[in-house]
């Protein structure tokens, strides 16, 4: 068994390590122009030239949970494509959306700003009923969201593209919901594979649709949110800020007017993060439960594009 490793902007050498001592009678190399054809490839990022040259690929390991940026190159026939499951990223997002609902329901940022001048100041509790959480996408990522929010009794919202039943969170469906969701929710967290049905879905309208005082949590793909939209109605005062931890550029252009909003907290891209111990053990073992001829979890959808 052959398997080629080709992840742009991903050090090469730990990985290679990792999946050398797992499956030590497989060939491993980093992908090269020319190179063998391999049975499995693990990748992040590819060029099409990549895929042009590896028409024997019975699957593409992808090392992240979005496949987006596969799913625009045309793949290898026969080639199935496994996203990462989970491998340690549900946690690491469920951290990150609450700090960031939290600190904003909390008045963080005001309560630091206070301070840093010196001023020793209360400010009046808010109403945990007023900040109803949307989480679109409810997923891997975006149910274990959901739950997490749900232990700090957040009144909780979901919405996905076919019917989901989650304890503790009042959820919608499809387009029909769409609206309906949107109406009940003050902060909105998008977790949503990027596709053609959900590029640009955070834009004006669906914005002016959100509770007086939005708050926006962009942790799924940048491509998402028209950034314009967003600022404009910072401006115009119906979305109080944002948490953005994704961007159609990364990173994020100097010149981006993102960066001269203070209600905008930015980070980059790193809310929930590749491990990669975790992504290799998954890998390996579904390698091996493939070649046992065994359905597993992970299998991107090419028509549905996640
Ligand atoms: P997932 O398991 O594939 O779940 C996607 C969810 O979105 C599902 O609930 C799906 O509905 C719903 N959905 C898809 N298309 C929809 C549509 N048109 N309308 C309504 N709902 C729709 O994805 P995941 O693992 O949770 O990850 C979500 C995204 O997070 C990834 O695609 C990636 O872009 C992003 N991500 C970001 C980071 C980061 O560090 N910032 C890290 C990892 C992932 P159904 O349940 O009905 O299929
Ligand atoms: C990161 O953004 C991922 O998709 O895993």
């Amino acid at each position: 068994m052959r398997v080629t490793f080709c992840c742009t902007g991903t050090k090469a050498e730990p990985w290679l390590e990792g999946l050398r001592a797992a499956l030590p009678d497989a060939e491993i190399g980093v992908w090269v122009p020319g190179a063998p054809q391999a049975d499995y490839a693990v990748v992040w990022a590819p060029p099409q030239q990549f895929m042009d040259e590896q028409p024997a690929l019975k699957a593409l390991f992808n090392i992240g949970a979005g496949v987006d940026g596969l799913m625009k190159l045309r793949l290898p026939r026969h080639a199935q494509v496994v996203r990462l499951d989970d491998a340690g990223m549900s946690v690491q997002m469920a951290e990150y959306v609450t700090q960031a609902v939290i600190r904003h329901f909390r008045e963080l940022d005001g309560y630091e700003a206070d301070m840093r001048q010196g001023q020793w100041k209360f400010r009046k509790p808010q109403v945990r009923a007023n900040f109803p959480v949307g989480v679109m996408g409810l997923g891997v990522l975006g149910e274990r969201v959901a739950k997490a929010l749900s232990v700090f009794e957040f009144p909780v919202r979901g919405w996905s593209r076919s019917p989901k039943q989650l304890d503790g969170v009042q959820t919608f469906h499809g387009a029909a919901g769409f609206s309906e969701f949107l109406q009940g929710t003050r902060i909105l967290v998008n977790l949503l594979p990027l596709t053609p049905d959900t590029e640009n879905l955070i834009n004006r309208q669906t914005l002016q649709q959100l509770q007086p005082g939005a708050y926006v949590i962009n942790v799924a793909r940048g491509a998402h949110l028209v950034d314009e939209d967003l600022i404009a109605l910072i401006q115009e005062g119906h979305v109080a800020g944002a948490m953005l931890d994704v961007f159609r550029q990364e990173p994020l252009p100097a010149e981006h007017p993102f960066w001269n909003v203070p209600q905008i907290t930015m980070t980059p891209h790193t809310s929930a993060r590749t491990l990669r111990d975790e992504s290799i053990a998954q890998i390996v073992g579904k390698v091996a439960a493939m070649a046992r001829g065994e359905n597993v979890q992970g299998m991107v959808d090419p028509q549905r594009g996640y």
